[in-house]
Formats: structure tokens, C-alpha cells, sequence
């Protein structure tokens, strides 16, 4: 099913729009909290919750893939769930396997390729073979970077990439001088991402639980009230309009970054004069 051709006209024209607003976030990342009391507010168990937030995944992915969105990082488990009840864990894992089942043919057809992050040696074999076939099979696709976190925390991969660095100075591949930010982000499990430019997160909760710690830091921070299954394409657009909105100050102010931005555009004009005047 190719997805490019299954666009209502309503949701191309709210793409179109969100397009028009200027440049996408590069990478999303989404906290997709809110499944356990959706479902308990309707009476249903936990689990319930979790097999409807799949829907939501499906949607959502299907939806950033189409926008153009390059980098999309779900938080699906953290090394903190482990301690959640062991039904509602056992579920979780199946719900990751039937996802993995019954998606990745639309997924590869779609140009999705697919990566983790986290401790994944601690998640069940089945899980973990299903996980390398579909790495393996998606590894040569162009379109949307999925990146599922699966056992993740941000400070356990800050902790795990400083006892590397720690083990490569002591073999003296590297000196304490040499470490810099782009240096230790190298080392981090999320070494072939951007940094994450949105965070989302689902439910009304304010809080980054220990997701991307490192990467965020200059990140925009989006909260929707929706509970994770609740949360479908127009919410998604919603949120992305709220970004498009913003400005990205990086520290510095209002002023500096629109004298940048009008530099850019001028050298853009000259380079584009400059290849016109070459042919
Ligand atoms: C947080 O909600 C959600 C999780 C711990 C799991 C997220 C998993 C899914 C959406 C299942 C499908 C995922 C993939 C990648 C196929 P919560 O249970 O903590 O909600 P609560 O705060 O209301 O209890």
C-alpha cells in the first residue's frame, strides 16, 4: 500500500499548509504516554490501552512519512517499565512482535527505515530477532528514519558512552583533550541522528522521563492533552503548526536570528545567480 496515494484531499491540503509554514522539524521524538488511563477510563484493562496506541503508531508514522518529516523517535519502552507488573510487560512485548509482523512489509514498501535504540539484549529473543531482520531489511531505504526506543533511558546511554570514552582513553585511541560535545555525541547510541529538534508528549504530562536527555537540549517541547491512542493526524498537524510558529533563538536573540536568516536567504539568492550565470 503505498501511502502517497492514499491521501484524503483534506489531509493533502493540511500537509500542503504545514509544508508552506517553512522548514519541518527534522527530527520528531514522541513520549506516547496516556495508554494505561485511557483504558482504564473506559473500564478496559491497561493492555487495552497499549493495543490502541498502536493504532496511533501506525497513523502517526504513516503520516510523518508523508509530511516528509526525515526522523521520527518513538519511546515505546523504558528501562523504568521493567518494573511494571509482569502481564502488562509480557503484553507490551507482544503488541512490539505483532507490530513487527504486521507492518514491516507497508513499511519497507514505504521507504521506512527502521533503527532502535536501548538496551535491547534485555527484551525477549523473539523480539530481538524480528528487530535485526527488520533492521536489515529496511537498511538501504531513503524515506522516514524510524527509530523505535525500546529498553532506552538518556542516561543510561550518557553513562554507557562515558565508560567508552573512558575505555578508549585508557587505550589511548583517544585523549581527554580530544572530548568535545560533537565527540561525545558520537558515542551515544543515537550517534547517526540529528538532535531532536520536537519533542512531543502525550497525556498533559510535563516531563522529559529520562528520553533524550542529551539530544534535546535545544529541543521545542510540545504537550497535547490527547492521551497517546486519542492522538491521530490532526493532532499531529496541530503540533507541527505550533513549531512552525516558534522561533529558534539557540541561546541568542530575536534580532541576530532574523539578520541570519535574511543572510542565508541573500547567499542562497547569490549561489543560485551564481549557478544560473555558470550554465
Ligand atoms: C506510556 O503510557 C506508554 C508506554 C509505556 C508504552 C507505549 C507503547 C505503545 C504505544 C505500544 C505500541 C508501540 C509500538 C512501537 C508498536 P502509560 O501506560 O504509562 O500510560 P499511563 O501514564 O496512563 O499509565
Amino acid at each position: 500500500m503505498n501511502w502517497n496515494n492514499q491521501r484524503s484531499a483534506s489531509d493533502l491540503a493540511k500537509q500542503e499548509d504545514i509544508n508552506s509554514l517553512g522548514k519541518l522539524p527534522k527530527h520528531v521524538a514522541i513520549i506516547m504516554d496516556g495508554n494505561g488511563r485511557w483504558a482504564t477510563e473506559k473500564g478496559m484493562p491497561r493492555i487495552a490501552g497499549h493495543k490502541a496506541g498502536m493504532e496511533s503508531v501506525r497513523e502517526i508514522v504513516k503520516t510523518s512519512s508523508q509530511i516528509g518529516i526525515k526522523y521520527l523517535t518513538l519511546y515505546a519502552f523504558s528501562i523504568e517499565n521493567w518494573k511494571r507488573p509482569a502481564t502488562e510487560v509480557t503484553g507490551l512485548m507482544s503488541i512490539l512482535e505483532q507490530y513487527l509482523r504486521s507492518e514491516i512489509d507497508e513499511l519497507h514498501e514505504n521507504g521506512v527505515r527502521l533503527h532502535t535504540i536501548g538496551k535491547l539484549s534485555s527484551l525477549p529473543k523473539m523480539v530481538q530477532k524480528l528487530l535485526k531482520e527488520s533492521i536489515e531489511r529496511t537498511s538501504d531505504n531513503q524515506g522516514l528514519n524510524l527509530t523505535l526506543a525500546l529498553s532506552y533511558s538518556g542516561r543510561w546511554d550518557i553513562v554507557r558512552a562515558v565508560q567508552m570514552i573512558g575505555l578508549d582513553v585508557r587505550r589511548g585511541k583517544i585523549s581527554p583533550e580530544d572530548i568535545s560535545e560533537s565527540l561525545f555525541s558520537s558515542y551515544l547510541q543515537t550517534a547517526n541522528l540529528p538532535d531532536a529538534d520536537f519533542m512531543i508528549r502525550t497525556s498533559g504530562e510535563m516531563r522529559l522521563s529520562n528520553f533524550l536527555l542529551w539530544e534535546v537540549a535545544y529541543g521545542e517541547i510540545y504537550i497535547s492533552n490527547k492521551y497517546w491512542p486519542e492522538f491521530r493526524s490532526d493532532d499531529l498537524y496541530l503540533a507541527l503548526q505550533n513549531y512552525m510558529n516558534r522561533e529558534r533563538r539557540y541561546g541568542m536573540t530575536s534580532s541576530q536570528i532574523v539578520n541570519q536568516a535574511q543572510n542565508e536567504k541573500h547567499s542562497n539568492y547569490l549561489q543560485k545567480m551564481m549557478n544560473v550565470l555558470k550554465k
